[in-house]
């Protein structure tokens, strides 16, 4: 099934409407140390596939997107990290992306609308495919990429799945 996106594009539900996306920036260290150390330890799990993550390097990786050439995204209400999301190529014309979305926060459109956002970089930057590994019992990351409106295809392996989005050439 295809979602559409909210009035006004964001993604995000209208009554939501405080939630800001932007691009991470030099200075958000401690508002992602905030969001990454109240992640609880399943949500860790599902997000770096390992209940051992260390919290300081992950935090200082996303800190700094451009060093792997990547886009950071935050969603925030006022200073608040509420949620994030990154986008790294991983080869000519693809990258892969990875979210976190504060418990409070879940189900209400957010890792769509920074889905959405990240889309639109990857097809800025010409990439041609955006994938992410979820592990199988990730209903709510395996719904949000495959409702994504781009055409997406699926490959698993034990259990982790493989999404792609196939992103169309631009017109
Ligand atoms: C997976 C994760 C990022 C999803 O974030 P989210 O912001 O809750 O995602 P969304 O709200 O965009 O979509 C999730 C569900 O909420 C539903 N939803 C979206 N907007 C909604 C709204 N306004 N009202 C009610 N439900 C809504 C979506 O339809 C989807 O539900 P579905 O399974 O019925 O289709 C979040 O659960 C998380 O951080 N999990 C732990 C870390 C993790 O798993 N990261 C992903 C690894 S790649």
């Amino acid at each position: 099934m295809t979602r559409s996106p909210a009035p006004g594009g964001s993604g995000v539900g209208a009554a939501r409407a405080e939630v800001v996306v932007r691009e991470v920036r030099p200075g958000d260290r401690e508002a992602l140390a905030s969001l990454f150390e109240g992640l609880d330890p399943e949500s860790r799990f599902l997000r770096w596939f390992t209940g051992g993550i260390d919290l300081l390097q992950a935090e200082d990786w996303a800190g700094h997107p451009e060093r792997v050439g990547g886009v950071g995204l935050l969603a925030l209400v006022g200073a608040e990290a509420v949620g994030h999301a990154v986008l790294v190529p991983d080869a000519e014309d693809r990258g892969e992306v990875a979210f976190e979305v504060a418990a409070p926060w879940r189900r209400q459109g957010i890792a769509t609308s920074l889905l959405d956002r990240l889309v639109a970089a990857a097809r800025a930057r010409g990439l041609r495919e955006v994938h992410a590994d979820v592990l199988g019992e990730n209903a709510d990351m395996l719904a949000v990429m495959r409702a994504h409106a781009a055409p997406h295809a699926e490959q698993t392996d034990g259990s982790v799945t493989h999404v792609s989005l196939v992103l169309e050439a631009p017109a």
